[in-house]
């Protein structure tokens, strides 16, 4: 029987890709979102890709009793996938409170459920950003590297929320959790059905270039070319939604099968390879033919230098590894904004 797994903030940028790749790999998903930042019609969206419509109900993790409701009619849920978050680093800063009373509230709601819905696995996201600027030998960064102290409320939520899942596992309660670290997410599905929505000015490296790039926004400002890099510019490892996304099936497929070795397991999700905001630039123009409007600024407060991941533990384990390249990524990214253009969304 088709397993069904819980998608809260199916309806963003991450989660709508994972619902796809889950329907794909013969899961049935209900989503939860309480589009704060996503719109409902990306649940059409799913369905024109997969042929597949997911469950959606608009529910807030925040909502105890709302989100009982959703395990009480729908309980053969056995595993989470828990995006529902607040994610802008920039707001997270002005506003503290909001970000930790809805990142902890939401995961320590789910987690209150999960045995008594019985309910065996979460997946959480994370991020890289736990590890802050890794020292320089231990780059490409494992998942041993130490935890720095979080530059954000943002990133502060993301360690708190690691900690909170291990101390309630190790409290004894009887389920199993992945955390997985991303590190960047860019890139949309090839379909140009679903892909990133920023609200507003982007803050993030892709939406900025392809808005620049379509003539939404002057120029692209490069933040840095004096950073102690080849090119002066800052690293990061850059993968694409749609390998990110399979990720997330493989995790399931590692807990629902019960093949899981610890009941907190840790991956690092990137590529391993570390590419300069320059060589994206670069990569960019020559795989959509677009000439990028650039320049060189300032560096950006709280900015990593450089950072990439090591990811031969969700190889090994998880039987898992990023296939696509960064132009694909790119060009699919491109494509996403031309298609918000021909439907005159932006
Ligand atoms: C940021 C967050 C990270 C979060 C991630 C979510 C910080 C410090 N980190 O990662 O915690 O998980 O977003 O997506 O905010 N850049 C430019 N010009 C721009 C925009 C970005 O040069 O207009 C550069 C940045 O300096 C950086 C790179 O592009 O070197 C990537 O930036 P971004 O997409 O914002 O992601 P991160 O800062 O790596």
């Amino acid at each position: 029987m088709k397993k069904t797994i819980l998608v809260t903030g199916g309806t963003g940028f991450i989660g709508s890709h994972t619902t796809v790749e889950l329907q794909n790999a013969g899961y049935n998903v209900v989503i939860i979102d309480n589009l704060s930042n996503s719109k409902a019609d990306v649940v059409d969206g799913i369905e024109k890709i997969t042929g597949i419509r997911p469950a959606f109900e608009q529910v807030d993790c925040c909502d105890l009793e709302a989100l009982e409701g959703v395990f009480n009619k729908y309980p053969e849920i056995t595993g989470i996938i828990h995006f529902a978050a607040s994610k802008a680093v920039g707001e997270s800063v002005q506003k503290p409170l909001k970000y930790y009373e809805n990142n902890l509230l939401s995961l320590i709601n789910l987690l209150k459920l999960m045995p008594k819905h019985d309910v065996k696995g979460i997946i959480f996201s994370s991020s890289c950003t736990v590890y802050g600027q890794p020292d320089p030998e231990n780059l490409p960064v494992t998942e041993q590297a130490p935890i720095k102290k979080a530059e954000s409320p943002y990133g502060n939520t993301k360690q708190i929320n690691e900690e909170i899942i291990q101390d309630f596992v190790h409290s004894g309660a009887n389920i199993s959790a992945i955390i997985l670290r991303y590190f960047n997410p860019i890139g949309s599905h090839p379909s140009g059905i679903i892909g990133e929505m920023p609200n507003g000015v982007p803050a993030n490296l892709i939406p900025y270039l392809t808005q620049t790039a379509i003539g939404i926004r002057p120029c692209l400002k490069v933040f840095g070319d004096d950073y102690d890099t080849p090119d002066g510019s800052c690293i990061r490892d850059y993968i694409y939604v749609l390998d990110l996304a399979k990720a997330h099936v493989a995790a399931m497929a590692r807990i629902v099968e019960g093949k899981n070795t610890d009941p907190v397991e840790i991956y690092n999700v990137g590529t391993g390879n570390g590419v300069s905001v320059l060589e994206l630039i670069h990569t960019f123009e020559k795989c959509t033919g677009v000439k990028l409007n650039y320049e060189i600024a300032p560096r950006r407060e709280g900015d990593i230098e450089k950072v990439w991941g090591n990811v031969d533990k969700a190889n090994k384990v998880l039987g898992w590894k990023a296939v696509h390249t960064l132009e694909e990524a790119l060009s699919s990214a491109w494509n996403w904004q031309q298609k918000l253009r021909e439907r005159g969304v932006m």
